[in-house]
């Protein structure tokens, strides 16, 4: 079974790989630097660079993949800023690098899936104003406001609300774009994952150390307990989606952990906006110049 992952060389994501290649998997990895990779993957994987802060950079990634087929891609990779940035295209960077380059890199591999093949794309419960999660929710989709926030009349005009709002937006559009590419991806099963909040993984980074370490102590007291996860728990059930017979046959549905299971639930009601959906997937390949 060959499996492309992104997000592997850190929190959940790491774990999940270690599971994926204790399994006899050939994992192929995008990595910002293949040559630093974590101690349990070196000599075991196929790390290619990629940073996904350019475009340019995911299609070097998928040409440099080769031809073979792939039976899985988990696109998992993922970014919280604590200070507004643009990516290296000019488009807001957490919509650029959780959305636009994984929306790339799907439509690049897109025609090297096995028929059988999965895609998970990596969500969070963050995307749900009905969560009612600490981060602030989403209040639409529309790609070309997400890329250019200050076109965006909605946009929030504190910079830690903004930063919130563009995560948990850019969380939606991987949800929406898992159920519209299950739509027009026959014969390929895709998903979306919430891994509940996962205290201690790299996400909090942008923040600098001391906060990061505060929020991962704080914040599961102040979570309903359920919410709250662990890296060996969302890295097992991630390395489950992409290998249990059990999620064969997904069409864009999205799982979610609660407490030690994971439960398919309904997205929220923006993310099963089927119209919105659509309008996303066809804009988002106009941003990125498909
Ligand atoms: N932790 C949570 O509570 C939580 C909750 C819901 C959803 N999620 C989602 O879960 C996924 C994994 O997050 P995590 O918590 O495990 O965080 P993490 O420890 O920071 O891992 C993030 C992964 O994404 C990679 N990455 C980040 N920016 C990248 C870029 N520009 N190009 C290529 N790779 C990049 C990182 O690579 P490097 O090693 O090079 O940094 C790392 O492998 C993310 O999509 C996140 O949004 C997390």
């Amino acid at each position: 079974m060959r499996i492309v992952m992104t997000g592997a060389t850190a929190g959940f994501g790491l774990y999940a790989a270690e599971r994926l290649l204790a399994s006899g998997a050939s994992l192929t990895i995008g990595a910002r630097n293949p040559a630093a990779l974590p101690q349990s993957l070196q000599g075991r994987i196929s790390a290619l660079p990629l940073d996904l802060d350019a475009l340019a950079n995911v299609r070097q990634f998928a040409a440099e993949l080769g031809e073979g087929p792939i039976d899985v891609l988990i696109l998992n990779a993922g970014l919280q800023l604590a200070k507004p940035a643009t990516s290296a295209d000019g488009f807001e960077r957490t919509f650029a690098v959780n959305h636009l380059a994984h929306y790339l890199l799907l439509r690049l591999l897109a025609p090297r899936l096995t028929t059988g093949a999965r895609v998970i794309l990596t969500g969070s419960g963050t995307h749900d104003p009905a969560e009612k999660t600490p981060v602030t929710p989403p209040v639409h989709a529309d790609a070309d406001r997400l890329a250019h926030p200050e076109t965006d009349p909605t946009a929030e005009k504190g910079v830690r609300q903004a930063c919130f709002r563009a995560y948990s937006t850019s969380k939606l559009c991987n949800i929406m774009t898992a159920r519209e590419a299950a739509k027009r991806l026959p014969g390929i099963d895709v998903l979306s994952f919430d891994p509940g909040y996962v205290p201690h993984t790299g996400l909090g980074r942008d923040n600098g150390r001391i906060i990061a370490t505060l929020v991962s102590l704080i914040l599961p007291r102040l979570m309903k307990s359920d919410r709250t996860s662990t890296i060996p728990r969302s890295g097992q059930f991630l390395a489950d989606l992409a290998q249990d017979t059990r999620y064969a046959g997904a069409r864009g549905d999205y799982w979610s952990v609660r407490g030690p299971a994971l439960i398919r639930i309904e997205p929220s009601t923006l993310a099963r906006d089927d119209a919105a959906c659509t309008r996303l997937w066809d804009d988002s390949a106009r941003l990125v110049g498909l």
